[in-house]
């Protein structure tokens, strides 16, 4: 039996992730091939609980960027050996919503740790696991913010300011660019062609993967 494949679903704030993965799931229904979704953090009974402490906004103490670093890879650790790898080894294709590329943005980027640190915590986590394809929704962060602040309430990363969302954009689309294994969508497109691209990469992924 063949190995699953790991999708990843990323960008920022208001891009649009939720209806992406549904665009995602139908495709995946459409082939005949089963699936299993995951989100970062959480994913796991204990990653989730990680997921509830990295974004509450009601700890009675400051939380550091250093734990928030930690508990972003303490949460992908649980969900990479607990879920992702024995999914993927089942055969069963993984649909992440969010992976690593949301820490070297948000905490690389918007956070400022720099890049060894990040290979290093990375390299500890992961051991070189990477996603097959990731898309990239490319949102302008004032954009994006005004519509995830339309949806109500905001939690303690939506609730930085805007100089930080900048940061985690620019690290973004640098990444982006250097791996031509994340296909960045403008997601500032009207939704059916925002939608129209991601089915056509995720089609053509599909065609390759199942021909390999
Ligand atoms: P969301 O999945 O509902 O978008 O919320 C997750 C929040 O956590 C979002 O603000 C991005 C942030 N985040 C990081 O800062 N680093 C990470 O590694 C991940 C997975 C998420």
């Amino acid at each position: 039996m063949s190995t699953g494949k790991f999708i990843v679903i990323e960008g920022m704030e208001g891009a649009g992730k939720s209806s992406a993965i549904t665009v995602i799931e139908n495709i995946l229904i459409e082939q005949g091939i089963d699936y299993v979704n995951t989100r970062e953090p959480g994913g796991t009974p204990l990653a989730e609980a990680l997921r509830d402490m990295v974004k509450s906004v009601d700890h009675q103490e400051k939380l550091t960027v250093e734990t928030e670093l930690l508990l972003m890879y303490a949460s992908r650790s649980q969900l990479l050996a607990n879920k992702i790898l024995p999914t993927l080894a089942a055969g069963k294709w993984v649909i992440g919503d969010r992976h690593d590329l949301s820490s070297r943005a948000y905490q690389g980027g918007g956070r400022g740790f720099d890049e060894a640190t990040m290979n290093t915590i990375r390299e500890i986590t992961l051991k070189g696991f990477c996603p097959d394809i990731t898309i990239y929704l490319d949102i302008d962060p004032h954009i994006g913010l005004s519509r995830a602040q339309a949806r109500g309430d905001l939690d303690r990363i939506e609730l930085e300011k805007m100089d930080f969302f900048m940061r985690v954009h620019d690290k973004y689309r640098e990444l982006a660019a250097q791996d031509t294994t994340i296909i960045t969508v403008d997601a500032a497109q009207p939704m059916l062609k925002v939608h129209q691209d991601i089915a056509t990469t995720v089609s053509e992924f599909i065609a390759k993967a199942t021909v390999d």
